[in-house]
């Protein structure tokens, strides 16, 4: 399975350092992407696991202060970059169009953009799960090649459930999970938002699942080895 994980804007240098050095104990066979701040992916790196980002600049190079371009990400050893996280569409105002151009341009520099997409509570309360999901995943892969697509890893988080320790149900999962495939029948589709070493023996059940994306739990090396011996 995928197991990418999402530190978000957590650990200053020294805690990011002692954090890696408990992580390297944890011993899996799954594929783990380590997705840490920005200023720490320098120091990212391990043999054993592959380096993402959380955010790409949807420009290519140049004047654009503050930004970090995806040729950037790719010379320190990025393999994969989150893209559209519901944080980002909510405190940055990103639109699905710019998050497009972002996983073109992480396409065209190597990098495999990990795309999330989900619903917020009105939403789901209004029975618009599928047109939200819908929407968000033609608009951000319109221009990409069926190869593209295939490589692409789609995230799914429903918001309401993200940092909340709310999970959906099986049922649930199983309904969006089987409405994205139908759409994207050969891409890899992760389960975000509040996953941990307790909730793991019930979302293992669904068997659609190809991985998780995990925030929280990520930060916790002893939490998440319980989460990976409890899913295998
Ligand atoms: P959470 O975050 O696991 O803390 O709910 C998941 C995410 O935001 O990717």
């Amino acid at each position: 399975m995928i197991i990418a994980l999402n530190h978000k804007s957590n650990f200053n240098q020294e805690e990011f350092l002692n954090y890696q050095e408990e992580f390297k104990k944890i011993q899996t066979d799954h594929t783990m992407i380590l997705c840490p701040s920005t200023i720490h992916l320098a120091q990212g790196k391990t043999s054993s696991i592959f380096l993402g980002a959380q955010n790409v600049s949807a420009y290519e190079k140049g004047a654009y202060t503050g930004e970090v371009s995806a040729e950037q990400l790719k010379s320190y050893g990025v393999s994969y970059c989150i893209v559209g996280h519901s944080e980002r569409r909510e405190y940055q105002k990103e639109t699905n169009e710019e998050i497009g151009t972002k996983i073109t341009r992480l396409f065209q520099n190597g990098i495999i953009p990990i795309l999330c997409i989900g619903e917020s509570k009105e939403e789901r309360e209004e029975a618009r799960v599928k047109e939200v999901l819908q929407e968000e995943l033609e608009m951000a892969t319109r221009n990409l090649t069926e190869e593209e697509r295939n490589r692409l890893i789609i995230a799914y988080e429903p918001i309401w459930s993200i940092g909340t320790g709310v999970i959906p149900t099986n049922d649930e999962i199983h309904e969006v999970f089987d409405f994205i495939k139908g759409l994207f029948p050969n891409t890899k589709v992760l389960y975000g938002g509040s996953a941990n070493e307790q909730n793991i023996e019930e979302l293992k059940q669904v068997k659609t699942i190809d991985g998780y994306l995990l925030g929280g739990l990520s930060l916790h090396p002893d939490k998440l080895k319980l989460f990976l011996d409890r899913l295998n």
